[in-house]
């Protein structure tokens, strides 16, 4: 579908100086991968944010919204409708007590910086996790047995054209990988919990989760961090890597020789080599072990054509 002239004018008045269009998704994605977005949106402000938000529901627009791209691959068709990115809008972090209040569009190691700042523990086993506190909300992301639904105490939501809600921490049933939010929901902020400790000590705890997983994970190299989740009881990236996968090549992507749950975009790769060395890897793994696995990236957008 396209967006009608209008309400791409629109939107530029509501979001002036932060409307792209046709933006290239692959600099928006730590794969470094993916087509344009027809109308992208980095508002400057929440209430440009919102309403922007209306608007395209109003008008029945498709849209989504992106944290840090960080696990996501964008397929080079591009992603229609309307992409918002959370950042700017929703940048601010707090502190009350021993509660930290974060904007959705805050990067997570800027929220580790602060928690070692203020000396506020209990977030150390997500250093290294790149994305947005928006997008770990809502995938539930962890590492080194610390999710940050553990620390969650409520979430703030609005939906396009109603007003901002509290979700309370039990409501999101957050499990591996996954929380519960309602369906057109966009998150605001997020309120976490922590205890008081000393900055040294945080900090230091932080650097050895960094280097272990410097250690066990490519780190810094284009990816989407793990691309399937972990079957009950079991490793992904250990049965991926027992079915003798790891080097396996589509074009440019290739599956990681540190974690064989990582795949790299690491010699100019497609999003579309990616998605077919993700079949060969799910189709091997299934033809070896019977294990179906499952992703934990989100694939989204077209096809080329
Ligand atoms: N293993 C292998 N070969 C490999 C990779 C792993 O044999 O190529 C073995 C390891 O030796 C280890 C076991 O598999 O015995 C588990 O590996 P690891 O400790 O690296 O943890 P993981 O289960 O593979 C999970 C998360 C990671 C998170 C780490 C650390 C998932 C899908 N992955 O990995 O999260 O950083 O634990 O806590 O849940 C992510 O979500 O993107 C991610 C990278």
């Amino acid at each position: 579908m396209r967006i009608p002239h209008g309400v791409t004018d629109e939107l530029k008045r509501l979001a002036p100086g932060r409307v792209s269009l046709q933006e290239p998704m692959a600099k928006h994605t730590s794969f470094g991968l993916g087509g344009p977005a027809e109308v992208f949106i980095e508002p400057a402000t929440a209430s440009s944010f919102k309403d922007c938000a209306a608007l395209v529901a109003d008008e029945g627009v498709a849209s989504r919204v992106f944290g840090r791209g960080t696990n996501v691959l964008v397929r080079s068709g591009g992603v229609e409708g309307v992409t918002f990115v959370a950042g700017a809008a929703f940048s601010g972090i707090t502190r009350s007590g021993d509660a930290i209040v974060a904007g959705s569009g805050v990067p997570l190691p800027k929220l580790l910086s602060f928690c070692a700042e203020e000396g506020l523990a209990g977030l150390e086993g997500l250093a290294g996790i790149p994305g947005s506190v928006g997008g770990a909300v809502v995938t539930n992301a962890g590492s080194y047995g610390v999710s940050i639904a553990d620390r969650v105490v409520q979430v703030i939501v609005f939906e396009p054209g109603g007003e901002a809600r509290a979700i309370q921490a039990p409501d999101l049933a957050a499990g591996y990988r996954t929380a519960k939010l309602p369906r057109r929901a966009i998150v605001e902020s997020v309120t976490l919990r922590l205890e008081a400790d000393d900055s040294a000590s945080i900090a230091a705890r932080q650097q050895a989760t960094l280097e272990k997983k410097w250690r066990a994970q490519p780190c810094g190299m284009r990816s989407a961090g793990c691309v399937f989740k972990n079957p009950v009881g079991q490793s992904a990236g250990r049965l991926i890597d027992s079915a003798g996968l790891k080097g396996a090549r589509v074009g440019g992507a290739v599956v990681s020789d540190l974690h064989a749950n990582f795949i790299l975009n690491d010699r100019g790769a497609s999003a579309e080599d990616v998605e077919e060395l993700i079949e060969l890897v799910r189709t091997t793994v299934r033809d070896e072990t019977g294990v179906d696995l499952e992703l934990e990236i989100e694939i989204v957008g077209r096809r080329a054509r």
